[in-house]
């Protein structure tokens, strides 16, 4: 099977070109916001999957810049979806727990849960999921949450992990938000499922996570712990925090389906984090 990555330098798709033995895609190659790029692209990549790993995924500049999301994250998977299917290509594509948010809850979202994006990124990765689905049945649209990887180091988006363990050793006092639940995902373990689910042929929506939640201050107290650390660390609210987007106070995702086609529950989430801070020693 000949596969491609979309993407292959950010965090996630590090980890899977090797998973897969995938060839790289990179934006030079296929850049979701000039659409002239994408059908050559597609075209010369000459794959039976294609994998996008590639997103906008800054989502509080999104509140200022919608039409840029908007552009990569919609319009520019559209029509990675469309050239796809017209060249018989498998399109795998990453979406958001941030397209949950409108409805109260308390208990895991399953794929057959109504979305309700609280920002302008959680709605530009909903009509990009939308659109990938459309356009062909044998596509497969992964939500996930809360990434973080070795690749995500000094990156551009950095990492949540990375972030708090930089905050510590620069002796600032670290104020995390405890009123947000979801379930940080290791990029390794995505990339495992992922790469189970294309060899079954798994198509549709499936979410994939690490197993458990917590809040992004219970999430913080773990690095700390594990990484052996006891900065000034404290609870706060979204409130208090006051990014410009807003972000659901509870977006846990049901990983039944993805049990249920038969793929091994990824591991815990605090177990995840200490096979990171274990592979970063090393
Ligand atoms: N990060 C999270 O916490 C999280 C949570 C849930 C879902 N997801 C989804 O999971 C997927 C992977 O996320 P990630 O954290 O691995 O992302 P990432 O590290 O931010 O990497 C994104 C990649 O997309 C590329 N890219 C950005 N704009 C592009 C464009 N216009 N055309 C082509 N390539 C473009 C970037 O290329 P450059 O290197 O050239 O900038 C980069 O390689 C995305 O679909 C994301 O929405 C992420």
């Amino acid at each position: 099977m000949r596969i491609k990555v979309l993407g292959a330098d950010g965090q996630l798709g590090r980890d899977l070109l090797p998973k897969l033995g995938a060839l790289a895609l990179r934006r030079a190659d296929c850049d979701l916001a000039r659409s002239e790029t994408v059908a050559p692209a597609v075209a010369s990549a000459a794959v039976d999957v294609l994998v996008n790993c590639a997103a906008y995924n800054f989502v509080d500049r999104a509140e200022n810049e919608p039409d840029i999301a908007f552009a990569v994250n919609a319009l520019g998977v559209r029509l990675l979806a469309r050239e796809c299917a017209s060249a018989g290509a498998k399109l795998v594509h990453f979406s958001t727990d941030y397209l949950f948010g409108h409805s109260v809850r308390t208990e895991p979202y399953s794929e057959t849960d109504a979305p309700g994006p609280l920002s302008a990124y959680g709605a530009s990765k909903l009509a990009g999921e939308h659109f990938v689905l459309a356009a062909s049945a044998r596509n497969l649209v992964i939500r996930t949450c809360g990434l973080y990887g070795a690749h995500g180091v000094g990156g551009k988006g950095g990492n949540f992990v990375e972030t708090m363990l930089r905050l510590a050793r620069e002796g600032k006092p670290i104020r995390v938000v405890n009123d947000q639940r979801c379930t940080p995902t290791y990029t390794v373990d995505l990339a495992d499922a992922t790469k189970v689910l294309i060899d079954r042929g798994a198509n549709g929506l499936v979410h994939v996570t690490s197993g458990g939640d917590c809040t992004w201050f219970e999430f913080a107290q773990e690095i700390f712990r594990l990484a052996g650390l006891n900065p000034d660390l404290a609870p706060i609210t979204s409130a208090e925090f006051g990014a410009a987007a807003r972000r659901p106070a509870y977006s846990v995702l049901s990983n039944a389906k993805l049990h249920s086609l038969g793929v091994k529950p990824l591991r815990h989430w605090k177990d995840a984090l200490a096979a990171y801070l274990a592979a970063r020693k090393g």
